[in-house]
């Protein structure tokens, strides 16, 4: 079982190298599947969920070549089976992305439901109503989702999305790339990784635009050919450093980002009494003065992130005054809360809902992430408190940040990384 183990109640102070953006690497990856030929990826992020989604590609008859540490090349010309296999395809939420590449290029798609999810739960009937309106006919049997077409293509039509998804934007984006004539999707996410990921198709001769915006059109091309693409900076990689220096206090660069991203992170962050200055694509991001409170409302892009939600509140409880968040993407993002208050905090959650009065210190516990950012936020609660903190369940940290362990040591945290006895608990899909 590996634990961080961190020391601590000391200011960051260095350098910090932010990786390519998870969200977007989940999604161009599966992409791939599309392509005639090799598509090389720059600027990858080393995370545990890269490498299922690489895995599950080569299982379906990927040639996969890793280049360097963060560039791969994936040659999708001769795919065997349109079927995911269940043991990894249910491990990562954005399983759902093969759906989409797999039923845009071959007409059918046979994927295994993401792990505890079904439609009630965790719904995807926001994808499922885009296939559908595209002429594809989808069912769930045996946990797996089956879609197929009638003669192997999809047909270009207007999908209207009744709410605003990152997952089903992007995965009706790819599906009606290599539809018969054009499509719109209207009401659409505009997340940077929706941006990217539009980029990343045209650059293998897909025809996209207006990604970023509501109002989504593509019009059909037969092929997607090779290519080479670098994947954007992860948004909320560096805002996760940013709110750790906004915990401990002290002064960081954030380096390799692009500034306009982060405005929504920056802006709260500024209200909240840390200074932040911005270059062309670095940040300098510095406390030295009390935090203050602030209130947060997680909202789509260009909102504050939702994925920001955790880290915001542990930053909130050293806050002097009483700070309101509400959560309002997801239903049940506050399971971390209770880990906080073990360290000191005092926050009352309701519903969607937590009230979180600034507290003097938090002090260092032992405990365990539930999830990607409930683990972050829990690193940041432990980086500024009192003495030691055990934190337990990394593997779902290490799901989405490249080498957290690695930067934050070269940012001077005391954190080292044990191996005790007993097996690493299987991951919970949960909503990463
Ligand atoms: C993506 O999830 C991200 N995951 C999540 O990041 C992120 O929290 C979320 O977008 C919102 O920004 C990946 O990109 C892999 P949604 P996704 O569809 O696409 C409801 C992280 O920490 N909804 O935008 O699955 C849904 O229940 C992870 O990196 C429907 O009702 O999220 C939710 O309330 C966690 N029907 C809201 O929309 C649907 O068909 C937004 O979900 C789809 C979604």
């Amino acid at each position: 079982m590996t634990k961080y183990v961190i020391q601590g109640g000391s200011p960051l102070f260095g350098e910090v190298n932010i990786s390519g953006a998870k969200n977007a690497a989940v999604a161009i990856i599966p992409a791939a599947l599309m392509v005639d030929g090799v598509c090389r990826i720059e600027n990858v992020p080393q995370i545990s969920d890269v490498t299922l989604c690489l895995k599950i590609l080569e299982q379906l008859g990927a040639n996969i070549r890793a280049v360097n540490r963060h560039t791969v090349e994936i040659d999708c010309t001769h795919i065997r089976s349109t079927r995911t296999s269940y043991e990894l395809a249910r491990k990562i939420r954005a399983s759902y992305y093969l759906i989409g590449a797999l039923l845009g290029r071959f007409g059918q798609a046979e994927v295994a439901m993401p792990g505890g999810c079904n439609f009630g739960v965790r719904p995807i009937d926001q994808h499922v109503k885009g296939f559908t309106t595209l002429g594809a006919k989808v069912v769930v049997e045996g946990g797996f989702i089956h879609a197929s077409t009638e003669n192997g293509r999809l047909k270009g039509a207007n999908i209207y999305l009744d709410v605003v998804s990152v997952g089903a934007t992007m995965n009706i984006m790819m599906a009606a790339v290599m539809a018969e004539g054009n499509t719109v999707i209207e009401n659409a996410a505009k997340e940077p990784h929706i941006v990217d990921l539009a980029n990343f198709l045209n650059s293998m001769g897909a025809n996209i635009r207006g990604a970023g915006t509501d109002t989504i059109k593509i019009q059909g091309v037969d092929r997607l050919r090779g290519g080479s693409y670098a994947i954007i900076p992860d948004q909320i990689e560096a805002g996760t450093y940013m709110a750790a220096v906004a915990a401990t206090g002290g002064q960081i660069l954030v380096k390799n980002i692009i500034p306009k991203h982060m405005d929504c992170i920056t802006a709260k962050l500024v209200e909240m009494g840390v200074e932040v200055e911005e270059h062309e694509d670095t940040l300098l991001v510095r406390r030295n003065a009390p935090l203050q409170k602030a209130n947060v409302k997680t909202l789509p892009y260009p909102g504050f992130p939702t994925d920001m939600q955790p880290q915001i509140t542990a930053v909130l409880c050293l806050a002097q005054g009483t700070s309101l968040v509400t959560e309002s993407v997801w239903n049940n993002r506050y399971r971390y809360v209770d880990e906080l208050k073990r360290m000191g905090a005092s926050i009352q959650v309701d519903d969607k809902t937590a009230v979180v009065e600034g507290v003097d210190h938090l002090t260092g516990a032992p405990i365990q992430a539930c999830d990607l950012r409930a683990g972050a936020a829990l690193v940041i609660a432990a980086l500024a408190a009192k003495g030691e903190s055990e934190i337990s369940c990394v593997q779902y940290i290490e799901r989405g940040y490249e080498d957290i362990v690695g930067k934050l040591r070269a940012l001077g945290a005391n954190i080292r990384v044990v191996e005790e006895p007993g097996e690493n608990e299987e991951l919970e899909a949960h909503i990463g």
